[in-house]
């Protein structure tokens, strides 16, 4: 048999033990409805899934408590301040997702009454949500029957039917499969019953066999070391970009500018820099004429598609002197109310751990 046939078998089952484990373990989170209790506020669950692209459960909690507190609904982010979204939204990183959540936001009130359409296909059109949003959405605010595959679920199903063909290749065998053991009824509560046992017991590294509900239907575990599942390719090493950061300091404020609308970070307040980008490194030449000095540190950051290390120069811009360029003096004081980027932000640190030895650090 192959394992789509097999998948076909034992497709029942595998979806009234699982959501039978979901009724008595569901995580609680604030975006959900409780298990078998129909649907949840699609505000939430759009909010929710565009702040879970790349990014865990434990790291948006505070952002999605943020946003919904600031922006309770459609209308009310449809109406903010671009850079009061941006700034609310630093740290989480992708900034992409956040210029596309408020284009999202605007089109959901300009052409659709400030509602959500219900279909994969209807959300698919809009900014932001690809499919594996678009069904996630469709299945859990909306009841409707998708196929919802993140990473979490690639690795459960990988397992269940130890495909051994690696990922990015298995894509659409998985996709097959996953479809295979969905079922027609709670299609949300079913998708996000696989998430749940992909970022708890069927664990990347350790999954918990012995306790998992669908130990009797899978393959891996009776193999043997399922932990080997998914299949892998080895990885191409990143590239390592190299870089500097400027940190004029002027009467207990620092420079900071705006970056431009296209590229990484697009559109986020920042420190200067010297325009290193995931193809090329730095200049390396200054923003502005000055006594500039390198400070002993660096500041190292992981992109998705390459690796990042930062020198930090400083100077103290005399205060007769025009201004750097454009920009705007920012309280070093309140800093952390700048919505720096991460990556920023750690050379901000940097410089003012430093303080104490450099005195024109601000
Ligand atoms: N990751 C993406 N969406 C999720 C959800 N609804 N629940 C748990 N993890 C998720
Ligand atoms: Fe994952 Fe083990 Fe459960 Fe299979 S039995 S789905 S490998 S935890």
């Amino acid at each position: 048999m192959t394992a789509v046939q097999q998948a076909i078998d034992k497709s029942g089952d595998i979806a009234q033990a699982l959501l039978t484990h979901y009724d008595a373990h569901a995580r609680t989170l604030p975006w959900r409805a409780p298990p078998g209790q129909g649907v949840a506020n699609p505000y939430h669950v759009w909010l929710s899934e565009i702040m879970l692209q790349q990014t865990t459960v434990a790291a948006v909690g505070g952002y999605f408590q943020k946003f919904t507190h600031m922006w309770p609904n459609f209308a009310a982010l449809a109406a903010a301040d671009d850079a009061d979204v941006m700034a609310a939204w630093a740290g989480l990183g992708y900034y992409a997702r956040a210029r596309n959540l408020l284009k999202c936001a605007r089109v959901v009130v300009a052409e659709h009454d400030g509602r959500l359409p219900e279909t994969e296909a209807a959300l698919l059109k809009l900014p932001g949500i690809g499919p594996y949003t678009a069904a996630a959405i469709s299945a859990i605010a909306f009841g409707q029957r998708a196929v919802v595959v993140d990473a979490n679920v690639e690795r459960v199903i990988s397992r269940l039917f130890a495909i051994s063909t690696p990922l990015p290749q298995s894509k659409p065998l998985i996709r097959v499969a996953t479809d295979s053991i969905t079922p027609d009824a709670r299609a949300g509560d079913f998708a996000q019953a696989m998430m749940d046992l992909g970022a708890g017991i069927c664990s990347v590294r350790a999954p918990s066999c012995l306790v998992c509900p669908l130990t009797f239907a899978c393959d891996a575990a009776r193999l043997g070391h399922p932990e080997t599942y998914p299949a892998k390719t080895p990885k191409a090493a990143k590239p390592q970009r190299t870089g500097t950061v400027y940190w004029i300091a002027r009467d207990e404020h620092v420079w900071l500018v705006r970056r431009d609308d296209k590229g990484l970070l697009a559109g986020m307040r920042a420190l200067p820099d010297d325009q290193w980008s995931a193809r090329l490194d730095g200049h390396a030449t200054p923003p502005a004429p000055a006594n500039w000095q390198k400070l002993p540190v660096h500041v190292a950051h992981v992109f998705t598609h390459f690796s990042l290390r930062l020198d930090i120069a400083v100077t103290s811009w005399p205060a007769d002197a025009d201004d750097p360029g454009d920009g705007e003096w920012w309280p070093v004081k309140s800093l952390d109310k700048a919505g720096l980027p991460t990556l920023f932000r750690k050379a901000a640190e940097a410089v003012l751990d430093a303080g104490g030895k450099y005195e024109y650090a601000g």
